[in-house]
């Protein structure tokens, strides 16, 4: 699959809600964590290969050998608690990384691949990545995350290098 890249306006777009885990689904899964290894990822949602579903992959981050991946479909942050400072990139920007603030902890609940409802509590890097690709699915990059004075210099960069 092509990773759609900012200034795409799909990638700004809301994702609507899965009625159902169906063949169609599963394949879209299994292509976008496909994806998300070849471009070396650690997340991928579903807007950045063009399709408008609430769906994320993403690394296991209790997975030392990195070989575990989640898929985390129709996700809710249900808390949150602290902010800490998290330097980020994304796939649909490439090669510009900066600071954004997330939370720090988060409980966040999602259908697995079998339909099943699980609960994550997470702090560390799997909590900044669930944050992260969460806000794909509403239409949020990464500068979003930024104070208004960085967001403005970073748009201004990434307006002028991607058109
Ligand atoms: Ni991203």
């Amino acid at each position: 699959m092509n990773i759609k890249i900012y200034p795409d306006p799909i990638l700004l777009k809301s994702s609507s809600e899965i009625k159902n885990i169906d063949k169609g689904l599963i394949d879209l899964i299994n292509s976008m964590v496909n994806t998300m290894r070849e471009a070396e990822g650690i997340g991928l949602a579903a807007p950045q290969v063009g399709v408008l579903k609430r769906v994320f992959v993403c690394q296991d981050f209790s997975d030392e050998s990195k070989e575990t991946f989640l898929t985390m479909i129709n996700p809710k942050i249900i808390d949150t608690e602290g902010r800490v400072e998290s330097k980020e990139g994304c796939l649909s920007i490439p090669g510009y990384y900066d600071y954004v603030y997330r939370a720090e902890k988060i409980q966040i609940e999602a259908l697995d691949i079998n339909g099943k409802s699980k609960t994550y509590l997470t702090d560390g890097m799997q909590s900044i990545v669930f944050q992260h690709e969460y806000d794909h699915l509403d239409g949020i990059l990464f500068p979003y995350r930024m104070s208004q004075i960085k967001r403005d210099i970073f748009m201004k960069k990434i307006n002028r290098e991607f058109k």
